[in-house]
């Protein structure tokens, strides 16, 4: 894969996936959950923001030192303590990043950082080159972006890509564009920056108005080659850009997109679950790719279709994304087709038509009464419709 059809996948579950309320993790899990994704084969893993606290320095550290086949990040402000820790924490990396940023919004320089727009330039140019000193690869972050003057954006992205950034990262901070706008913003950014292919262009949705995933693939479709997300969408207020849906919607329609990621796909089930597990954020059942529901099916004509041809109901593989198989469900919108042949994988041998009818009569009471239909009463339904017949 050359670096134009690469879509870098960055994750940053152990840094803004940890920054939602209540999903703190300490360093083992850590750990555990940069194993799985390296194992996902993820391009970088950002491990945490060393500066944050003595434990979120030692996990950023054991991450660094445990994983081989990721590279491993740690964020910094443009501050000299940030920068200086980060780069402590990564110093036994096999491949390590700082990722810098500084806020470039008129709300944020004005009212947070209390500093003219010239400052802000001047401390992002600082930090990229005091970041540059300790580590060959640095990111560096306009924070706010979605809400950034084009032309003050345009004058910090190129003076940080001539200090020394590899990486300029893209962030909607707080959810506030809609795609075409954000895809837009790429496309005007890296048309209009003298140096700009000099750096890989990245973005950071987050998913205030339901559109992370959305904004991530309207930027890739217009020249973004990085994208950041978490796994299970986990992030600030939102969430995050869900990993698992960036990278089956780039696979799933490669038709439109002129890059791909070098994901195992498979290992998103087995990251998913790992994620929930340890932070106790459930996925939702109707969750795209990772939730329950995402590959059953309960209404007869799907089922129906699915048991003839799989893909008139499924755009993706369920064992491509580390399921074991498509489930169906038998409730009460299924039909006769699924009914009978969830019978015969149970191994039940119904001797006429109409012991199947009522059987399947019988099924269908019940499922006016049961959320779901099991195997077990299918066996106690099927007793009864033969004595019956
Ligand atoms: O959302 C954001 O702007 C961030 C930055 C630190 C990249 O998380
Ligand atoms: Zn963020």
């Amino acid at each position: 894969m050359s670096a134009k059809d690469h879509l870098i996948i960055f994750d940053t579950t152990l840094r803004d996936g940890e920054q939602s309320p209540g999903a703190s993790m300490t360093r083992d899990e850590k750990v555990r959950i940069a194993k799985a994704l390296e194992k996902l084969r993820v391009d970088v893993i950002e491990a945490g923001f060393p500066i944050a606290s003595p434990g979120d320095f030692e996990a950023v550290k054991a991450v660094a030192e445990t994983i081989k086949d990721s590279r491993v990040c740690g964020l910094a402000r443009a501050l000299d303590a940030d920068i200086d820790r980060a780069g402590e924490a990564l110093r036994h990396a096999n491949a390590g990043r700082i990722h810098t940023f500084i806020a470039t919004s008129p709300i944020h320089m004005e009212k947070k950082l209390r500093m003219t727009p010239d400052q802000v330039l001047e401390r992002a140019v600082y930090a990229v080159k005091r970041a540059r000193n300790l580590i060959d690869d640095v990111e560096f972050s306009p924070e706010d972006a979605g809400r950034s003057e084009i032309d003050f954006l345009c004058r910090v992205l190129e003076a940080v890509i001539d200090a020394g950034a590899r990486t300029v990262n893209i962030p909607d901070t707080v959810g506030y564009n809609i795609p075409d706008q954000f895809g837009a913003l790429i496309a005007t950014l890296r048309a209009r920056i003298p140096n700009a292919d000099k750096a890989i262009f990245s973005v950071h949705c987050h998913n205030d108005l339901g559109l992370a995933t959305a904004n991530s693939l309207a930027a890739v479709r217009n020249g973004a080659r990085q994208v950041e997300c978490t796994i299970n969408g986990l992030g600030e207020r939102a969430g995050n850009a869900a990993l698992e849906e960036i990278v089956m919607a780039v696979r799933t329609r490669r038709d439109l997109f002129d890059c791909d990621t070098r994901l195992d796909t498979t290992q998103i089930m087995n990251c998913s679950r790992l994620v929930s597990g340890i932070t106790g954020f459930a996925v939702q059942p109707n969750k795209a790719v990772v939730g329950a529901n995402a590959f059953a099916h309960e209404s007869g004509i799907h089922q129906d279709g699915v048991l003839k041809h799989r893909e008139t109901y499924e755009i993706m593989r369920a064992q491509d994304v580390g399921w074991s198989e498509n489930r169906m469900v038998l409730g009460k919108h299924s039909g006769r087709n699924a009914f009978r042949a969830r019978l015969q994988e149970l191994g039940v041998v119904l001797s006429s038509e109409e012991e199947l009818n009522a059987a399947f009569a019988r099924f269908k009471e019940l499922a006016d009464k049961k959320h779901e239909i099991f195997d077990e009463d299918l066996q106690a339904l099927v007793t009864e419709a033969t004595l019956e017949t």
